[in-house]
């Protein structure tokens, strides 16, 4: 094992796992494994989950969390990716982990995936492991496909089953309202539902508008090949959509495989009254937050 000596090694941390949106989600393809081809345009949140890591003597991985019925075992991608890399260096001491969730789970929010990403990155560090990106992004790959974008994090083109990153131009702040319906969906249904062909035709003229810091032309491209699958089955989505736009939100679409729509406003007035409303019409979940746009993780 090569440790970097350069670095001076902390006996605990506090990462920040930012949650995510798709501006663009489209089905390029099923592929041999199960898993399909994408083609997408991600952006981080500010909104947040907080991972608190301690290096301990024994030679186990702990988790608690503040929401009692979250699993905190091995099924949990925190775990998993603190025992993927204890496996990797063969590392012999344990972590005991704290995990405050924000960000709505199952969702479609890569809330389960950033805290993956936020661990990864905290192992490297608490170790003080010799594991450049390139490698970490391997390992990241095998543990959940929105993760090594988490990595990454900013504006990014994202593609293969998600492993594939090209970093955007930084997309410009707006303040982004989310609103999750009362159910919860399984990506791995919504996918196995899909049938295509895609209807997404516009992600090159969306990288244009981010390039071009052009927020109504970012918002006018928006598209999400899954939200049909979602939309036909739950008047929620449109429902929301429509609050939001009556509101004066400047574009809304639902987020990866769903079931939150995210809204962009221009006006943090407009977007509070947009989340009253929502709260009205019986939508608990209503979260205003905004794009963050520091490709660096936050947390090395
Ligand atoms: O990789 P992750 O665990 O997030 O994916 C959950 C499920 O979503 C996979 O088991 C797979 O069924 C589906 N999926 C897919 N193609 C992708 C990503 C996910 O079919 N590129």
């Amino acid at each position: 094992m090569l440790y970097n000596v350069k670095r001076e090694i902390p006996n605990n941390l506090t990462l920040l796992a930012n949650a995510k949106i798709n501006l663009a989600l489209q089905v390029v393809g099923k592929r041999q494994d199960g898993y399909h081809d994408l083609k997408m345009v991600m952006q981080t949140l500010l909104l947040n989950d907080t991972i608190f890591m301690k290096k301990i003597d024994e030679p186990v991985v702990t988790l608690k969390t503040n929401l009692s019925w979250l699993p905190v075992d091995n099924s949990n991608l925190v775990v998993k990716a603190a025992q993927a890399i204890r496996k990797e260096f063969n590392i012999k001491q344990g972590v005991e982990i704290h995990l405050t969730k924000e960000i709505p789970v199952s969702a479609g929010l890569g809330g389960g995936s950033a805290d993956c990403a936020a661990t990864l990155i905290g192992m490297r560090k608490l170790f003080g492991l010799y594991l450049p990106n390139h490698e970490l992004r391997k390992i990241s790959i095998n543990l959940g496909s929105d993760v090594p974008f988490l990595l990454v994090q900013g504006t990014a083109l994202v593609e293969g089953k998600g492993e594939i990153i090209t970093p955007l131009k930084p997309h410009p702040f707006i303040h982004v309202l989310l609103a999750k319906p009362s159910f919860s969906v399984s990506t791995a249904s919504v996918f196995r539902e899909y049938r295509g062909p895609s209807r997404v035709r516009n992600i090159r003229h969306l990288i244009k508008y981010i390039e071009k810091r052009d927020l109504e032309g970012i918002s006018r491209n928006f598209s999400n090949d899954l939200e049909y699958i979602i939309s036909s089955k739950s008047y929620q989505i449109r429902e929301i959509k429509n609050i939001m736009r009556k509101n004066g939100c400047i574009g809304t679409q639902m987020t990866g495989s769903g079931p939150t729509v995210f809204g962009y406003f221009r006006s943090r007035v407009s977007a509070n009254y947009a989340m009253q409303e929502l709260y009205q019409k019986g939508v608990r979940e209503v979260i205003l937050t905004g794009t963050f746009n520091r490709r660096k993780h936050g947390n090395k």
